[in-house]
Parts: C-alpha cells; structure tokens; sequence
C-alpha cells in the first residue's frame, strides 16, 4: 500500500515519478526503505542489477525489503547479469553472503516477469518528455544498456541520480575508483555522455553521512518491521566499516539520491563535467570531475551533505 501523503511527510513539497536501480546491498536497503516510506515519490518500479552481490540475490534481496516495506504492489524487475565489458567485480565482503548483512530473511518468491532493461524500455517510452526520474545505486549496466537499445528514452528522463564516483576522497575499491563506476566503467560512461542531467552523490559527500551508533539507535527505537530492518542493515555496515576499513563508522552511500529527490536542501551541488577513465587498468573506473567551463554541462557533483539531516529524515520516514 501506497504510505499516506499528508501530515506525515512534513509538509515537503519535492514529488518525484521515479524507478530506482539497484543491488541490494545494506545501503541499498535502506535506501529502498526510506523510498518507500516516502510519499512525495511515485515508485513505477524497482530494477536490480549484477553488483554487490550475483543478479538473481539482488532481485530477491529488493523483494524481500519490498516485502518488509509493505509495498508488494511496487514491481521489481531483475536485470543485467553482467557488466557491458569488463569482468565481474561482486563486493560481498562489505554487504554479507546474502548481499543484507546478517538480517534474518523471510521467504520470498521469484517473480518472472520482463528483464529490467526492457522494462526500463518500454516505460520510459510510455512518459512524456522529461518527467520521470531515474535513480541509479548499484553499476549503471541496466540504464546504459536500455540507453544503447532505445536512444529515444534519454529524453524521457528528467534526471539521472547517481551515487557513483570519488574525488577528493579518493576511491573505496582502488586508489581512484568507487565501487559503482568500477563495477561497470563503460555503462558510467554511456550513462555520463547521454546528455541526460545526471546528479552524482560520489564518496565526497557520502562520507559525510555516517551511521553512527546513536544514530542507529534513534531507527531502532521506532520499533517497527521497517526501523528493525534498517537498523539491521546500519549496524552490519557500521561492524564491517570498523573491522575492514579505518575503524571510522559506515558511510551511507545509497540513501543520499533518495533524500535528495526528498529534501534536496540537505545538500550543496555544483555544476561540472564528468568522464569516465576506461583504458588504463590502474585508474579504470576513475570519475575526472572538472568545475571549470562548465555552466552548460548537465552534470551536478554533490559537494556537501548535511549527514545529521539525512538521518533525520530517514527516521522520521521509517516511523
Ligand atoms: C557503493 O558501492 C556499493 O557497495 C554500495 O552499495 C554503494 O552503492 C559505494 O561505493
Ligand atoms: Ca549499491
């Protein structure tokens, strides 16, 4: 069931038609039940991917969340097995065997249905011009490849928001790349140079939203199916951060595009030029992300986010 517009959602205004891509994935997770939860968007479907974990765990991962969500009428579609190119790179480690930490899952069934990138095809192809917006958290192998198959899409779009990149920080998966971009290098780059507005949430601003253990707590408190999930889904992260990384609290990746289209105000973007490195194995996956001359480009880096106010968010959707 649709959750009930009104006093709930707090007055903010920014609605969205959208699809959300994705791998599910811990922060994926979250990043569907904040969806969700959220009133101000109009989900015409999910579409999974190959990424953190194989295709068919990523499908039934986003119907488990779905299932937990109280939203079975939201289709979910299954999609790209693979990257455009390169070899697979799966990033398990970081999100459990099951691609959802160590949360106990229900028993979900398969559902055949179209393959995400001719859903992808055929709805966009059913919207006026520049009305639906598409969200992309996992490789951008489904939506580059829908784009290679029916260019004509790209101007149904309004805009593309990705978490996807690095800069300043650096990458998460080799010295320059993040996980997204290097998963699927060639599919950023289709998805970059469509001329679609594209919105890039990169490790620069992801990494100032951090699952702190208050934090976490303040969802759990909510006690409810959907709190207890992401709860779940945060303190696997925020264990895996400590133990493998630098012993900082978990960044929040893929919850940022969504508040974004909820409450964009918590976060500063700048215009830029994006492209994609594809040739050299020691930068594949790179974002260059250049500010100068660029006015007329469509693409936006996010360079601040106001992490307390993500979390905020989120706990108020999830009550
Ligand atoms: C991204 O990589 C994945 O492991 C996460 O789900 C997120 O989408 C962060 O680099
Ligand atoms: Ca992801």
């Amino acid at each position: 069931m649709r959750p009930d517009p009104g006093p709930a959602d707090n007055g903010r205004v920014s609605h969205s038609t959208l699809i959300i891509d994705c791998d599910p994935g811990v922060d994926d997770g979250v990043a569907l039940l904040l969806a969700f939860a959220s009133p101000a968007l109009d989900i015409l479907g999910v579409t999974t991917v190959a990424g953190n974990v194989a295709a068919a765990l990523t499908a039934r991962n986003a119907r488990i969340i779905r299932q937990i969500a109280g939203r079975d009428e939201v289709p979910v579609f299954a999609g790209c097995q693979r990257p455009m190119i390169r070899v697979p790179v799966e990033a398990g480690h970081f999100h459990g065997e099951s691609g959802l930490g160590d949360m106990a899952l229900p028993d979900v069934s398969d559902e055949p249905g179209p393959h995400a990138v001719d859903f992808l095809v055929a709805t966009l192809q059913d919207h006026p011009p520049g009305t639906v917006d598409i969200v992309v958290t996992g490789p951008f192998t489904n939506l580059a490849m829908a784009m290679v198959m029916e260019p004509a899409i790209i101007g149904r779009i309004r805009r593309i928001v990705v978490m996807g990149g690095a800069r300043l920080e650096g990458g998460n998966i080799t010295a320059s790349a993040e996980y997204n971009i290097f998963a699927d290098p060639h599919a950023a780059h289709v998805v970059f140079a469509s001329g679609a507005p594209v919105i890039v949430h990169g490790l620069d601003s992801t990494h100032q939203v951090r699952a702190t253990e208050n934090r976490i707590a303040a969802i759990e408190a909510l006690g409810n199916p959907r709190a207890a999930a992401a709860a779940s889904l945060l303190r696997f992260s925020r264990k895996i951060e400590h133990e493998i990384v630098r012993g900082l609290d978990a960044p929040l990746h893929d919850p940022c595009p969504i508040a974004w289209l909820i409450a964009p105000e918590l976060f500063e973007t700048a215009p830029c030029q994006i492209t994609v490195e594809t040739a050299s194995p020691l930068t594949l996956g790179h974002t260059a992300v250049e500010f100068r001359d660029a006015q007329d480009s469509p693409h936006r880096w996010v360079t601040t986010a106001n992490g307390q106010g993500v979390f905020d968010l989120i706990t108020e959707r999830l009550a």
